[in-house]
């Protein structure tokens, strides 16, 4: 039984605690969150304790750290969980600065402890069937990947201000399914950008609705789609394409009633949260990490995984606003 504490009960946190509480190889030890009423309403539903952040580092009953907290304090609490010999699941993104995560993950290599990186979507049941038919070899050899991935609405510009705009905080996940798609690294990229949904968010320097073509060493290319906006629900869409066929991952709609009349045929709306569209994949990811842990096998995605998402944000922002085409 693997002793995890949660670090941060807001609305990821909350996901991931009950997760590890469910879970019948794992216990929710404690959880650590300032705004007393986040822990407690946690607490009060799975029965663990409240406990202050330092506390649960001092404590050596305690195996795990689930980091869901603000972005800007992950790396420190990876380098206090690494010096404690924890294992540590940390929400994406690991920091806003690829520099600093390539740090962080110097030490946690020398602390030789297992840090695993919130990507959750490869763990949702559609993608990751759609992943291992193309380790099947069922569409032969993938050329094009086409990623489309749509908010249903934009958040307040005062989140979209403290961001880091939307590539390194919304397609920061595409450019994971990318890579986990593609299974090779990225070598070159561009980037096109507007802010079509809100004039806000462009007069705060960001854009809202975006396409960013990728290309690896060996010549395959994947195509991302990104719009802050969606009239018809949380839009989240996967095509590769191969030498042999196609594989296709479609929406996840609210019930399949579909109804059929002589002007066409309807279906429910498309699941509107991300919390509801990728509920399963929440909770295989953090059986995922207790695998990992318990069988001392390197938890995939990596804090590697996290560093070269960073860097490929990193890189299509650049590309965006200069409108060159960056080499990585
Ligand atoms: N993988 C995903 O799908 C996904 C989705 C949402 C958020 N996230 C990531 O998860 C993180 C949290 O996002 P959120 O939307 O849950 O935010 P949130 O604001 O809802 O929750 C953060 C919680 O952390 C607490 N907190 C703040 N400082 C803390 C500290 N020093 N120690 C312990 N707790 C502290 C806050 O009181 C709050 O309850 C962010 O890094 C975000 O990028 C990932």
């Amino acid at each position: 039984m693997l002793s995890i504490a949660l670090l941060g009960a807001g609305r990821i946190g909350q996901i991931h605690g009950r997760a590890i509480a469910l879970s019948p190889r794992a216990r929710l030890a404690a959880i650590a969150d300032p705004f007393a009423d986040n822990a407690r309403s946690l607490s009060h539903e799975t029965g663990a304790p409240v406990m202050d952040a330092d506390a649960v580092f001092a404590d050596p009953a305690i195996d795990a750290v689930l980091i869901a907290t603000p972005t800007d304090t992950h790396a420190d609490y990876i380098d206090r969980a690494a010096s404690q010999g924890k294992a540590i699941l940390c929400e994406k993104p690991v920091d806003m600065s690829a520099a600093r995560i390539a740090a962080t993950l110097e030490r946690v290599a020398k602390a030789a402890v297992p840090l695993m990186v919130g990507f959750n979507r490869r763990f949702d049941p559609n993608f990751a069937v759609l992943r291992r038919r193309i380790g099947e070899g069922v569409v032969g050899d993938v050329e094009l990947v086409t990623i489309l991935s749509r908010d249903p609405a934009p958040p307040p510009v005062s989140y979209i201000e403290r961001s880091g705009g939307l590539f390194r905080d919304m397609m920061i996940h595409d450019f994971d399914m990318a890579r986990f798609l593609l299974g090779e690294e990225i070598v070159e990229l561009q980037a096109m950008g507007s802010a079509l949904v809100d004039p806000a968010i462009g007069a705060a320097g960001d854009v809202d609705t975006a396409v960013v073509t990728l290309k690896t060493a060996s010549g395959k290319i994947c195509q991302i789609s990104n719009s802050r906006r969606a009239t018809y629900g949380y839009d989240q869409r996967i095509e590769v394409h191969g030498s042999k066929g196609m594989l296709s991952a479609g929406n996840v709609h609210e019930t399949t009633v579909r109804f059929a009349g002589i002007s066409g045929v309807t279906a429910d709306p498309v699941q509107n949260f991300f919390l509801e569209r990728y509920a399963a994949a929440y909770r295989a990811e953090v059986e995922a990490f207790i695998d990992a842990v318990e069988t001392g096998t390197a938890p995939s995605p990596s804090g590697f995984d996290g560093l070269k998402a960073q860097e490929l944000a990193d890189a299509a922002t650049e590309a965006c606003f200069s409108g060159r085409p960056v080499r990585l």
